[in-house]
């Protein structure tokens, strides 16, 4: 028999818990866990949560009373609950689900083997959920698996802004920076593994000051100069944040991508104090117009919140006035969801009700919807450097990402992947961009 045992390790929520995934997945490796498809018959199972929006808790449980079944069934398999969820609802996850072995929140993941290692040893329960965030980076382990052509590099952990709708602040805890000489390493390590296009992923990324470098604009630099690092994003951003800098690097490093993924929440000033953004509509406008005179083609993408608590018709309308404005390439839109704990979970002012918040989140979409659409469509008829990242979905076809994140779909060799090759786009879809291969790149193939 081998002594090979199966991970299985389930992520909702944001790249952040993809990457931390990957990272746990990373530790457990030498203990001769390898990752399985699914949870049945798997060694240990993590459920690696999230808890920004939606009714994360019940889905939590739900999902556990599945796998106490599978636990019953295979009494050695170990399960853990990670991420914010963990951080946040610890105690109640003890007491509700006592098969859980392990609760752990995010900044608590080194400590993975170790837990797992007493818990084979003597049984009982391991609950980690302090914040030792400078712990956690000097304890991921040196080896890590490869993560493709694209791939996330967490430079930025917590948040200090305290939005009045958001849990970050509470699950992820104070803004934290690893130093450059760390990014750079993992940087170096994953362009050598074959990654060229690497996000650098943090809560609030371009807040970065970490020692070594001269902000993000000063780290995008460095990183750049690093042989094999083609494409370089970063992402989530505050509109505060943006400094003068940063904006340049979008101007003067060719690595840095002409996207950026800029969450706004509201287009009333009324709203976004109430949110507590720090910043005002026309605050967000100048900012785009100066990011769009350094780099005329970048696009944007943001996030919008309808039906924050005190939201009248009259805000409403004055986000789809602001995504009216911008014209957006990409954006994500939610309907405000109280999370515990969070002022605006508690504040005063009256909230909106579903019907209402409902009806403005189909309008806030359907807007950006179109939005993205004639973005996509504009690209028809243009050459794009697409970078391919893997093979298709049909035989014969590759798939590729161009500057603006756009996923491009064309016949062409799986020899191609990994390269970035300038692509005849012929159709713009409202999700999607198809294209031709430009002919000498072919015959080079
Ligand atoms: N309700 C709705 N959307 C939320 N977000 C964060 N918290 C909430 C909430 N309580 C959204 C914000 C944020 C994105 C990651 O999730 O738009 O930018
Ligand atoms: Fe949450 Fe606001 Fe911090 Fe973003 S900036 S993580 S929305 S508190």
């Amino acid at each position: 028999m081998s002594n090979k045992k199966r991970l299985f390790i389930r992520s909702w929520g944001c790249q952040m818990n993809v990457y931390d995934s990957g990272r746990m997945a990373d530790l457990l490796a030498p203990l001769g866990y390898a990752p399985a498809e699914a949870p049945d018959g798997a060694d240990m199972v993590i459920l690696n949560t999230c808890h920004i929006r939606e009714k994360a808790t019940e889905k939590l449980f739900s999902e556990l009373g599945r796998l106490r079944k599978l636990k019953e069934e295979k009494p050695g398999m170990m399960l853990a609950v990670a991420g914010c969820v963990a951080q946040a609802e610890g105690a109640e996850i003890t007491a509700r689900a006592p098969f859980v072995d392990i609760v752990m929140g995010p900044q608590s993941y080194h400590k993975l083997p170790e837990m797992v290692a007493r818990i084979s040893r003597s049984g009982g329960v391991a609950i980690e959920t302090e914040f030792p965030v400078e712990e956690k980076f000097d304890h991921l382990p040196a080896e890590a698996a490869p993560q493709g052509v694209t791939g996330f590099l967490t430079i930025q952990e917590g948040c200090d802004k305290f939005c009045s709708f958001c849990v970050v602040p509470y699950t992820r805890g104070a803004e934290y920076s690893r130093p450059a000489a760390a990014i750079l390493a993992e940087a170096r390590r994953m362009a050598e593994q074959g990654t060229r296009e690497i996000t650098l992923l943090g809560q609030n990324v371009n807040a970065w000051h970490g020692d070594g470098a001269e902000g993000l604009a000063g780290l995008l630099r460095l990183l750049a100069d690093i042989p094999g690092v083609e494409r370089l994003r970063y992402t989530t951003s505050h509109p505060r944040d943006m400094d003068e800098a940063l904006i340049a690097a979008h101007r003067d490093i060719p690595q840095v991508m002409p996207f950026l993924h800029l969450p706004v929440q509201s287009g009333s000033d009324r709203v976004l104090q109430a949110m507590n953004r720090g910043h005002t509509a026309e605050d967000y406008l100048r900012l785009v117009d100066r990011l769009r005179a350094a780099r005329p083609d970048l696009a944007l993408s943001t996030d919008i919140i309808a039906g924050h608590p005190g939201e009248r018709e009259e805000d409403h309308q004055a986000t789809l006035r602001l995504i009216e404005h911008v014209g957006f390439a990409q954006a994500f839109s939610f309907k405000y969801s109280p999370r515990p704990g969070t002022p605006a979970a508690a504040a005063a002012v009256a909230h909106v009700d579903e019907a209402t918040k409902d009806r403005r989140l189909a309008e806030v979409q359907e807007l950006l919807r179109a939005q993205q659409a004639h973005f996509n469509a504009g690209k028809a008829g243009t050459i794009c450097d697409v970078l391919v990242t893997g093979p298709g979905r049909h035989a014969g076809q590759i798939a590729g990402r161009t500057p603006w994140l756009q996923p491009v779909h064309a016949f062409g060799s799986s020899t191609l992947v990994g390269r970035i090759i300038p692509v005849r786009i012929v159709a713009g879809h409202p999700n999607s961009l198809s294209g031709e291969i430009v002919e000498q790149e072919k015959d080079a193939a």
